[in-house]
């Protein structure tokens, strides 16, 4: 039996949305410190200062991009699996629209042809007593145009790139809110479900790669990801390092 499913509201229980704000993660947050709790969801048509992991910018142009960020607050053991259910929503949204397969690169991004399509960002807070309270921001890339912004060509695609047209926003937003709470149930009932159907789309895995980590970066060969979605690392040495975070580059 499923707890979660009993003792929480749905995501998307309560959706507020905003047309610019400096960062929907900020105002996830503020709602969490005002009593709003598990399933709000904040979505924006523009972010400022949109931020990703590593304290990186994230571009979010106005009506260009999905802006989400979601209250969650999951068992402490369900934490890690929370990116890892947010990339399957993600990927089941864009596969229901373009008809598209996604893979992934470790952590968190979504990719398709080989383009970032989606990135992750997950903040959180724990108690002493071990209570967890999170917000899962989400960014998508749903109508920007890619040749417009010099630094994303090459590196990133959008919905509307793929296919060819514009594509209804709030459409996308609701599919991402439906396929994210079928996935954080799933991820709580079945955990090794979850983990597997993500492994084996993990992109990053059997290559050579350079890992940008906050002490430097380092090289080695990725062999697999644990039950928490940490990289085993092969290192030159042959020994194993277990990442937790990282900004990972093929190595050439
Ligand atoms: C990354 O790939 O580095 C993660 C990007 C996460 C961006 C989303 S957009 C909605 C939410 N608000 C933010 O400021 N960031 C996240």
């Amino acid at each position: 039996m499923d707890i979660n499913k009993y003792l929480l509201p749905e995501i998307g229980v309560d959706v507020l949305r905003y047309d610019s704000v400096q960062s929907t993660m900020d105002i996830a947050w503020e709602h969490f410190d005002s009593g709003k709790g598990h399933g709000l969801v904040v979505l924006a048509k523009e972010q400022t200062q949109g931020r990703g992991r590593f304290a990186r910018r994230w571009h979010t142009g106005y009506n260009e991009t999905m802006s989400m960020s979601v209250i969650l607050q999951p068992p402490l053991e369900q934490l890690p699996l929370i990116p890892i259910a947010a990339n399957l929503a993600i990927a089941d949204t864009i596969n229901s629209i373009t008809g598209l397969s996604c893979v992934y690169k470790w952590p968190n991004d979504v990719l398709v042809t080989n383009r970032k399509i989606s990135g992750v960002l997950l903040e959180s807070r724990v108690t002493p007593e071990g209570l967890c309270s999170a917000v899962l921001g989400i960014g998508a890339n749903v109508n920007i145009q890619i040749a417009q912004h010099p630094d994303l060509i090459g590196i990133a695609t959008s919905v509307s790139e793929l296919l060819r047209h514009q594509t209804n926003i709030d459409i996308f937003e609701t599919n991402v809110i439906k396929n994210l709470q079928k996935r954080y149930t799933e991820s709580a009932s079945n955990p090794i479900a979850t983990l597997a159907q993500w492994s084996s789309k993990l992109a990053t895995l059997g290559q050579a790669i350079n890992v940008r980590l906050t002490s430097g970066t380092i090289t080695g060969t990725a062999e697999r990801v644990d039950n928490r979605g940490r990289l085993l690392l092969r290192l030159p040495s042959g020994a194993i390092k277990l990442l937790e975070e990282g900004e990972v580059t093929l190595s050439t």
